[in-house]
């Protein structure tokens, strides 16, 4: 795959991987991209995960035919894409890693050196030239480590992206980009919406054609596309307007209540209606619906005094990745002593600017004609603003 006629993609797809970043279920795989920038000078745009170092290094040596590579551009230092960076440098003795000094203590940390007699420390606005090709670094702390840094490529207007702009998935598969890059973003990024959006202003002052990320695809057509997507992520707003129920149930009465109410906020007029089993439904997709739509229902049984397992460590997540901007409403069920909703509302309180929504639903063991005139309410209340 040849990005243009001096820029090549020696990535590779990982089909083997159970949990990328031990914890994102990736059912059509992962993809570690890599490139090439073949000029008077050669540079490398950083290696793969450790299963792969072998396949890459073919795949370079391929591109590279009877030449050889000057630098090793080192954008980011988690091990999906720094674990070959030993065995590059063994290959290829005279050439040369550039990298942020934040990288350089990292790679002393995972391979007991620093490459010290062979780097080039880049700073943010620092510059490359190989031949045509001129490259600045740009610095993007946070996007998604404190080491990262990007690269434009001022002659062929490419943004080497690093983690961002990427996205779960093999890059032999066809998916949908948005709905495995929003994931991916929230999950690995979401909590850095300020860093991204600094990311952001940066490359909108530059001249972008395509954009080059270390997951996922090349991004050549449309990209105020992608580039809208990722204000709307980082800046905590509504990406589509609806209401996601997130439940979880033991006897299925909380799930009853939950579903009834799904069913109301259509006929209420409600654009969209997302629901969930947390229990048994895919973490991660879970978060990224809370931060999709406008607005959340909490639902889940007292337990233990509490919450419900499952419902406490959805929270956990909606916190720590930065939750904020948002309605939200609670339903609660208990047999003798309900206080899941004033324990839900305790677990939100470090979230900004969120908004809960007046009516509460609180069930004692199942639904009965109290419960359900404040399911009826809540549906009111969560739909008022589409019949305006
Ligand atoms: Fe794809 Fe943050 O590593």
């Amino acid at each position: 795959m040849n990005i243009s006629d001096s820029i090549k993609y020696i990535g590779v797809n990982d089909h083997k991987i159970d949990l990328f970043e031990g914890q994102y279920i990736v059912e059509n795989g992962m993809a570690y991209n890599s490139y090439l920038v073949l000029d008077d000078k050669i540079a490398v745009f950083d290696t793969v995960d450790s299963n792969f170092t072998e396949e890459w290094l073919n795949n370079l040596k391929e591109q590279l035919g009877s030449r050889k590579p000057d630098y090793l551009i080192v954008q980011h230092m988690e091990p999906d894409h720094s674990a070959g960076i030993t065995i590059f440098m063994d290959t290829y003795p005279d050439a040369v890693i550039l990298s942020s000094a934040a990288a350089f203590n990292m790679m002393k940390q995972f391979f007991g050196q620093d490459f010290s007699d062979r780097r080039i420390l880049i700073k943010d606005g620092d510059s490359l030239s190989l031949g045509k090709h001129s490259l600045t670094f740009v610095s993007a702390p946070m996007v998604h480590w404190p080491e990262v840094m990007v690269t434009y490529d001022s002659y062929e207007k490419v943004l080497f992206s690093a983690d961002a702009f990427g996205k779960f998935g093999a890059l032999d598969v066809d998916e949908d980009w948005a709905c495995e890059a929003r994931r991916y973003y929230i999950g690995i990024v979401g909590k850095y919406g300020m860093q991204v959006q600094n990311l952001l202003k940066k490359a909108a002052a530059l001249d972008i054609e395509t954009i080059c990320p270390l997951h996922g695809p090349i991004l050549h057509d449309n990209l105020s596309y992608y580039i809208n997507l990722y204000q709307i992520w980082s800046s905590y707003s509504v990406e589509t307007d609806g209401v996601f129920i997130a439940y979880t149930s033991v006897y299925g009465h909380t799930k009853e209540a939950a579903k009834l109410l799904a069913k109301k906020l259509e006929e209420n007029g409600c654009p969209k209606v997302a629901i969930s089993d947390l229990a048994r439904e895919d973490m991660a997709e879970c978060v990224e619906d809370a931060f999709r739509y406008g607005k959340l229902v909490l639902a889940t049984t007292t337990y233990n005094a509490g919450i419900f397992p499952y419902m406490k460590e959805f929270l956990d997540h909606l916190t720590e990745h930065n939750f904020q901007n948002r309605t939200v409403a609670f339903i609660e069920n208990g047999s003798w002593a309900p206080t899941a909703a004033k324990n839900m509302k305790l677990l939100l309180e470090p979230c900004k600017n969120l908004t809960f929504a007046q009516n509460e639903v609180h069930i004692k063991s199942a639904l009965n004609e109290e419960s359900l005139t404040q399911l009826e309410e809540l549906a009111t209340e969560l739909c008022v603003e589409y019949h305006s």
